[in-house]
């Protein structure tokens, strides 16, 4: 029966997304009430109940129906806390989702001083912020340099419905005591315990994050428009251009400002809806505190953000930046960073739902050799189960796992497989037994074990919030029970959001249970969070540590980024989706999420040859960069179209391989500074407000800008050079452009618009081979992008040996090269180490220097490998492109030389 339900469910969704399936807000009991709450809502500060200490203020805040408790607490590096939950005793505890932090404790910071007067309280923070608790109405302001940034409550929008026993069925309007959607009831034997507020941004032209959806960068006003949605959901094929809740969810957005941008992490891990509203400051109750002697509140922009949640606490985030750099470190010391991947990981993936049988993956895996395209990774997807049992292989078609891993291995190459968090209900499959027997399973409202309808049939789900499951599922990648798996196999956790086909929205019943006495509703969000960080845990166990694990999930919540790269779902190869990614991996790269890809090709549906190729170019410089697509589309590895297709294809992975130095150095990066890899651009030009909600481009580090063909048939593609006072070089021919400004490049099939940020110097390999493996080691080439005054280019490399832990005990090399004007007649080229607790020293040699934007005319070259025995070098001199070539300077990374040039 499961079997028809679905068929009919495919064929629906092949189309269109059903929007039918998914709530709209006014469709969801809470979402209304809260949108349409009469405000002011009427909280006031209970002053004297208000108490101060080293680090923090509580206080009672009060309206006619209800009293909560507010926590102000000020955290190290610009941070503040703001609690409200409810006061004293309630009727249930409220879910917290505080595995999200690095820290579930972060620590707090003293306050220079506070002032307690009439009508407020300021704060004064170490770090020289302000923060004024208003009491009548209840407001808290954030100042950064005596200039309002944020506020809480400025709306007055504090809504928030306290757990009350059942009395009356008709007390509140409906909705509050049960709910039904599409046939499927939700009861709520506890009412509704929403909670909701508004947070304003002072002075924020734009605001970005709260991913996951497919919409545009710059999120939008949502006054006659649906609200963001934040609930991960299962949408087969997704519409691009729309606020519907997609697979993850991060609720953390940023306000952008030239001078003071401001962030905001919602912990909570409920259903939420986030309205928008663009303003400017005349408008509303901070107008006052906007104006000064030479600021026009009707000048000053404005986005009011109400964030309402199901369930939980108000539990806010306030970072006070002010600067893009600082933003990040301070996301980053809440929900932490990606730790550096093992860099196979960054090489290309292949995968399909699904390859058949061992002989196909051969097959696949010969292909690509014979082709000559480089790939690391072979992807299983669930079809190579013994019957949707994850853990197993399928007896015949998968009959010896080991070997087909050895092959694969014995080449320098991976594979993933997918386990998914919906267990098969089958009495013989150990995985259920266990569970079973172990009590590690979901249950559903009234006690029994949840059973829903998955890939297997009959599904029963592992209740991740439990601690006991979680290293209970972490055990199960043990090499003695995944059986046929080793080293060489990483994971693809999918369905986790979870995916329940029968389900309300294709997911959980918000009323089945969890560990210690939540509901699914409280902790719906981060379910998947929890599956792929004990998934990343077991595969770093089952080695006892020795190699970095590899995880991809689908589902995703704040802090995920600590323990798995995403890719966007279900998307469709058609140019429209080509397109949206890049709004969508900016988005999730925003919020603190580095390691994101799209299905290149688009999953449902056969690609043109020409979107085939533009999406493999736009792919080559995305981070996770994995082909992948529907059983039901024809088969599509990059040789079975025209040859000049494959060529194009070939040409985009090796381009892709030739900067993994660069690549692999820019996650080193985000380790260490929070800093996305694939950066939007207010990141890097804060001075030039009109690059910030760029959708089409992007850039790749600080060096690297990229702008994709996106249209078909197009003669020429049109790039913005964004930055005041810059210059950049077109990778390929190296013609230098000012900025700001626009450039048209002629567009054939390799197009891909590429430019190098004038000051930067990026390391690439000088040839590509067919996997990262062989790639290490390999000599490189220097380009360094000379900066608009002519004087100065700097860069950085990171090499290790690409797979262990061994760089947490020094195995590693941080090193910078740095392009210097000394005189007019001397320029040099020298190399640094940047990081001297890192002992690797490599073979890797420079084989070639590129020095774009030249405007000297060099007559001897020489480098010193020690302090007195320089040695000449051959270059040639390019007087039209003022491009000098080095040829083998004889330079290695990891041994100082420095290069003088004399002119
Ligand atoms: C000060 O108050 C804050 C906020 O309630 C609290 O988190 C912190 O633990 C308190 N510090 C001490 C030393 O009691
Ligand atoms: C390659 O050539 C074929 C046949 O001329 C054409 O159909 C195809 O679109 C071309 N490929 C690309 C990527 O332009
Ligand atoms: C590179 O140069 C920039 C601009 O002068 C400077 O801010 C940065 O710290 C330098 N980076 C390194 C690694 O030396």
């Amino acid at each position: 029966m499961w079997r028809i339900f679905f068929a009919l469910l495919f064929l629906q969704t092949l189309e269109a997304v059903d929007r039918q399936n998914f709530k709209t807000c006014e469709q969801s009991g809470f979402c209304k009430r809260h949108r349409k709450a009469v405000l002011p809502t009427g909280y006031e500060v209970v002053t004297d109940s208000i108490s101060i200490n080293g680090t923090g203020l509580d206080a009672l805040i009060k309206s006619k129906d209800s009293t909560l408790k507010l926590s102000i607490v000020s955290l190290k590096d610009s941070t503040v806390r703001i609690l409200i939950d409810e006061n004293g005793e309630s009727l249930r505890k409220r879910y917290q989702p505080l595995d999200a932090l690095v820290d579930k404790e972060p620590e707090q910071q003293k306050w220079k001083k506070t002032k307690q007067d009439a009508t407020a309280t300021k704060l004064l923070t170490t770090d020289g912020n302000r923060i004024v608790l208003h009491y009548k109405p209840f407001r808290v302001d954030f100042f950064v340099k005596d200039k309002i940034v944020s506020s809480i409550n400025s709306k007055e929008s504090l809504f928030f419905e306290n757990f009350k026993k059942k009395v009356l069925l008709s007390d509140r309007e409906n909705g509050f005591w049960e709910e039904t959607f599409k046939d499927i009831k939700d009861t709520k034997p506890y009412g509704s315990s929403s909670v909701g507020v508004d947070i304003a941004f002072v002075g924020a032209k734009h605001l970005f994050g709260i991913p996951e959806h497919a919409e545009s960068y710059s999120l939008r006003d949502t006054k006659t428009y649906e609200p963001y949605r934040l609930y991960n959901l299962d949408v087969f094929e997704y519409e691009t251009n729309s606020p519907m809740a997609l697979y993850g969810s991060i609720p953390y957005l940023v306000g952008v400002n030239k001078k003071r941008s401001v962030g905001a992490l919602w912990l909570n891990a409920a259903e939420t809806w986030v309205d928008i509203e663009s303003t400017t400051a005349d408008k509303g109750s901070l107008a006052n505190e906007v104006l000064d002697s030479d600021t026009k509140p009707r000048q000053v922009p404005q986005q009011n953000v109400r964030f309402y949640s199901e369930s939980g606490v108000i539990d806010i985030f306030i970072t006070l930046g002010p600067q893009p750099n600082d933003i990040y470190r301070q996301l980053a010391a809440l929900t932490g960073v990606t730790p550096l991947p093992p860099i196979f990981a960054l090489g290309y993936h292949q995968s399909r739902w699904n390859y058949k049988d061992q002989k196909d993956v051969k097959e696949v895996h010969e292909g690509f050799v014979k082709n000559e395209i480089p790939l690391d990774v072979l992807w299983l997807d669930i079809e190579h189960t013994d019957q949707k049992a994850y853990f197993t292989f399928d007896k015949d078609a998968f009959a010896h796992p080991e070997e087909m891993v050895k092959d694969l291995a014995d080449k320098g190459r991976k594979l993933v497989t997918i386990v998914d968090p919906h267990i098969k209900k089958d009495s013989k499959y150990y995985i259920y037994k266990e569970a079973k027997k172990n009590k590690l399973l979901v249950k559903d409202a009234k006690g029994s074990i949840y059973v829903g309808n998955c890939w297997p049939g009959d599904s029963t789900y592992i209740d991740f919030l439990n601690p006991e499951a979680r290293s209970w599922w972490s055990e199960q990648f043990s090499f003695d029970k995944y059986k046929g798996t080793s080293n060489d196999v990483h994971i693809w956790n999918d369905m986790n959001e979870p995916s329940v086909f029968n389900g309300p929205e294709i997911t959980m019943h918000k009323d089945a249970k969890h560990y210690d006495g939540f509901e699914h509703r409280d902790v719906h969000n981060v379910y998947g969070f929890y599956q792929h960080s004990s998934t990343f845990e077991g595969i770093k166990a089952r080695s006892n540590k020795e190699v970095r694990p590899f995880v991809l999930s689908r589902s995703f919540f704040a802090g995920s980024q600590r323990t798995t790269a995403v890719w966007t779902g279900d998307n469709k190869a058609d140019w429209a989706h080509l397109k949206q990614t890049i709004p969508m991996l900016l988005s999730i790269s925003t919020a603190g999420l580095p390691f994101v890809g799209a299905d290149v090709g688009g999953f449902f549906g056969n690609p043109e040859e020409e979107l085939l190729v533009r999406w493999y170019q736009a792919g080559a410089f995305q981070p996770f960069f994995r082909a992948h697509s529907h059983q039901d589309t024809k088969r599509r590895e990059p040789w079975l179209f025209s040859d000049n297709t494959t060529d194009a294809i070939r040409t985009a992975v090796k381009n892709r391989y030739s900067f993994l130095p660069y690549w692999y150095t820019l996650f080193y990066e985000h380790a260490k500074t929070g800093k996305p890899v694939m950066r939007p651009f207010w990141v890097e030009f804060i001075d030039d407000e009109a690059s910030w909600d760029e959708d089409r481009q992007w850039m790749v580090g600080s060096g690297l800008l990229v702008k994709p063909v996106l249209e078909e048939k197009i003669k020429e593609l049109s790039i913005y050079l964004p930055g005041k006072r810059q210059v950049w070089y077109d990778w390929n021919n190296h013609k230098a452009r000012p900025s700001p400004g626009a450039v048209q490049i002629p567009v054939d099939i390799n197009t891909i618009g590429l430019y190098h940020r004038g000051g930067t110097i990026i390391p690439k390999l000088s040839e590509v081979k067919l996997t990262t493996k062989d790639n290490q080691n390999q000599p490189i080439t220097l380009y360094i992008a000379v900066n608009q005054k002519g004087d100065h280019a700097n860069g950085t490399i990171y090499l290790d040996d690409g797979e262990s832990y061994g760089y947490e005990n020094g195995e590693y090399a941080y090193w910078g090269f740095t392009f210097k004007r000394e005189h007019d007649y001397l320029h040099t080229i020298t190399n640094k180490n940047l990081d001297k607790k890192g002992k690797h020293d490599s073979d890797v040699y420079i084989d070639k220097i590129v020095i774009r934007g030249a405007k000297f005319y060099p007559r001897n070259a020489h480098i010193f490998l020690d302090d007195f025995s320089p040695e000449d070098l051959d270059f040639e001199f390019n007087r039209e492109n003022f491009v000098m070539e080095i040829a083998n300077p004889g330079a290695f990374v990891t041994r100082e030389f420095r290069i003088d040039i004399h002119s």
